[in-house]
C-alpha cells in the first residue's frame, strides 16, 4: 500500500464522546498541523484529478473548506463553497438533507458553475452520505457534471454510497478507532 495513507490515518486524532456520548470524533485538525501529511493528502487528490478536465472543486462547509481550495489551485479549477443556510450573500439554490435528528441544508450561489462543467465534491468525512448527496444535487441542478465525490475519511463499505445516486466515492482512509476505549 501507499505509505502516505498510513501517515494520514495516524495523523488523525480520535476524540471519544465528542460532541456526544458514543461518537468517536475524527479530528483532522491534527493532520493539518503536520505539513508533510497535509501535503500528502492534497497531493493524492491532485494527482487523481489533475488530468480529468475538472474545472470545479466544490467544498462543503466547514471541513471541506480545509482541503478543497488547495486542490482547486493545484489542478487549475475554480473553488465553489457549498455553505450552511444564510451564509452566502447572493442568490442561492438550496438542498435540505437528513441528519440523525432533524435536518440541515446546503446552499450554493446561482451562477457559480456553468452548464456542462465537470466537478468534484470534497469533504473531510462521509458518514451517512446525506451531505454529499445534497452537494451533488446542487451542482447537477445548475447543469454541472459531478465526476466524483472525495473524502479523507469514510467507512470501507460506506452506507452513504447508496445515497450518492451512483456517483463514485473516493476515500483515503477508514475512521480510526482507539484501543481500550471506554
Ligand atoms: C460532518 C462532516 C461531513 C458530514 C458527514 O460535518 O464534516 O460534512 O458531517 O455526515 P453525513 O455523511 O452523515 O452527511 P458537520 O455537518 O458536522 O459540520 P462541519 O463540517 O461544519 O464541522
Ligand atoms: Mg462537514
Amino acid at each position: 500500500g501507499d505509505p502516505r495513507l498510513e501517515a494520514i490515518s495516524e495523523a488523525i486524532r480520535v476524540i471519544p464522546h465528542f460532541p456526544k456520548q458514543g461518537i468517536m470524533f475524527q479530528d483532522i485538525t491534527t493532520l493539518l498541523l503536520n505539513h508533510k501529511v497535509f501535503k500528502h493528502t492534497v497531493d493524492i487528490f491532485v494527482d487523481r484529478y489533475k488530468n480529468m478536465d475538472i474545472s470545479v472543486v466544490a467544498g462543503i462547509e466547514a471541513r471541506g473548506f480545509m482541503f478543497g481550495p488547495s486542490i482547486a489551485l493545484a489542478i487549475g479549477a475554480k473553488f465553489v463553497p457549498l455553505r450552511k443556510p444564510g451564509k452566502l450573500p447572493g442568490e442561492v439554490i438550496y438542498e435540505a438533507y437528513e441528519l440523525e435528528y432533524g435536518e440541515d441544508c446546503l446552499e450554493m450561489h446561482i451562477g457559480a458553475v456553468q452548464q456542462g462543467e465537470k466537478a468534484v465534491v470534497i469533504d473531510d468525512l462521509v458518514a451517512t452520505g446525506g451531505t454529499l448527496s445534497a452537494a451533488i444535487k446542487l451542482l447537477e441542478r445548475m447543469g454541472a457534471e459531478v465526476v466524483e465525490c472525495a473524502c479523507v475519511i469514510g467507512l470501507p463499505e460506506v452506507k452513504g454510497q447508496s445515497r450518492l445516486d451512483g456517483k463514485p466515492l473516493y476515500i483515503l482512509v477508514e475512521p480510526r478507532e482507539i484501543e481500550n476505549c471506554c
